[in-house]
């Protein structure tokens, strides 16, 4: 139906046929792609937070984007959004491009924001019926829309109460109904769970996979809990300083360290046999054994010489490739 709302062909596909792949569909907005940023830049005046960013989030996918705080990871988030303003051809949703067609990008999303955004004086229902209007939901079915979403977030009791007398974690599942009321196709959450006790932590989670289960919305989740990545995310972005430094499986990017060190651990062994270091031999050794946790990727990622100019993630990848041909 949001496909509808756009006349195909209508956003400057012309301008992008360089993109392979998904391109020949994009504008019907039934992309492989749900998010795709190309080299995106955005400065706050002198502060670059993001610094030629490439990502894309497939559809139907829960991607996480991890990094440090300052990393840049709402910034992006709130470029994709369309909150903030892009040039054209950098930011695609679902084909639809964030600078010519902010309105059909919109239509299709839902948005938690890192700041608190419902309002405390409203009940929990007047709270996701205000979005429900804001987000164009036909008026007939606005009723019933809003009670749903309520329901799928365990808030129906709530739902007449103020806003001001729920707890922390209901506060953050009435912010996930205001984002589902729409029923949106891609669902971005801005640190959904910060600063809640674990099992409130996992009735987000358990009420973000169920709407996913039921209707395959795509998930771009921010997040600096690495379990909840390693759980419930299929891929990882590790964001420092405005760009992706190493992408993958919470799997991959942990057996990808394991290499490095193992690589790292043989490279000392032989300068141990010169005479060299057989100290640092044998902790390296000791580390490459045990299998890395997300939480030691991303220390690694942004404590370590990647943070040297033009250190990106194809870094990672070279070292994986060296560490192959050693290992
Ligand atoms: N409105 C703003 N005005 C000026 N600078 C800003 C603004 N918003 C963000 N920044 C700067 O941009 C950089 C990236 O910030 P951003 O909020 O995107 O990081 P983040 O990865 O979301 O961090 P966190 O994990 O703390 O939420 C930081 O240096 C920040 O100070
Ligand atoms: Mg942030």
């Amino acid at each position: 139906m949001t496909d509808g709302a756009v006349p195909a062909g209508d956003d400057g596909d012309a301008t992008g046929t360089g993109d392979a792949g998904s391109t020949s569909d994009s504008s019907s907005g039934d992309s492989a792609e749900a998010v795709s940023c190309r080299a995106l830049d955005y400065s706050f005046g002198d502060t670059k937070a993001v610094d030629g960013l490439d990502l894309s989030v497939r559809t139907g996918e829960i991607f996480g984007l991890l990094g440090p705080n300052g990393a840049g990871k709402t910034t992006a988030i709130r470029c994709i959004t369309t909150l903030l303003p892009v040039p054209p051809d950098i930011v695609k949703v679902f084909g639809h491009d964030a600078a010519k067609e902010k309105m059909a990008v919109r239509r299709l999303l839902g948005y938690v924001p890192q700041q608190l955004s419902a309002d405390a004086a409203m009940t929990g229902r007047e709270n996701v019926t205000l979005f429900a209007r804001v987000f164009d939901v036909p008026r007939r079915e606005r009723a019933a829309r809003v009670a749903q979403a309520l329901d799928v977030v365990d808030l129906s009791d709530a739902a007449d109460r103020m806003a001001q007398t729920y707890s922390g974690g209901m506060i953050r599942r009435l912010e996930l109904a205001q984002a589902l009321v729409s029923a949106p196709r891609l669902l971005m959450l801005d640190e959904p769970t910060i600063g809640l006790d674990p099992i409130a932590r996992s009735s987000v989670w358990e009420h973000i996979n169920a709407v996913r289960r039921a209707t395959g919305m795509t998930v771009l989740v921010t997040t600096h809990y690495m379990d909840e990545a390693e759980q419930y995310c299929d891929r990882v972005g590790l964001m420092h300083r405005g760009r992706i430094h190493a992408l993958g499986t919470p799997g991959e990017l942990r057996e990808e360290l394991r290499e490095r060190r193992r690589a790292e651990a043989d490279e000392a062994r032989k300068s141990g046999t010169t005479g060299e270091s057989a100290e640092t031999a044998e902790s390296g050794e000791a580390r490459s054994d045990t299998v890395p946790t997300l939480e030691d990727v991303f220390r690694d990622v942004v404590g370590q010489g990647l943070e040297e100019e033009g250190g990106t993630y194809r870094d990672v990848r070279s070292t994986r490739r060296t560490a192959s041909r050693l290992g």
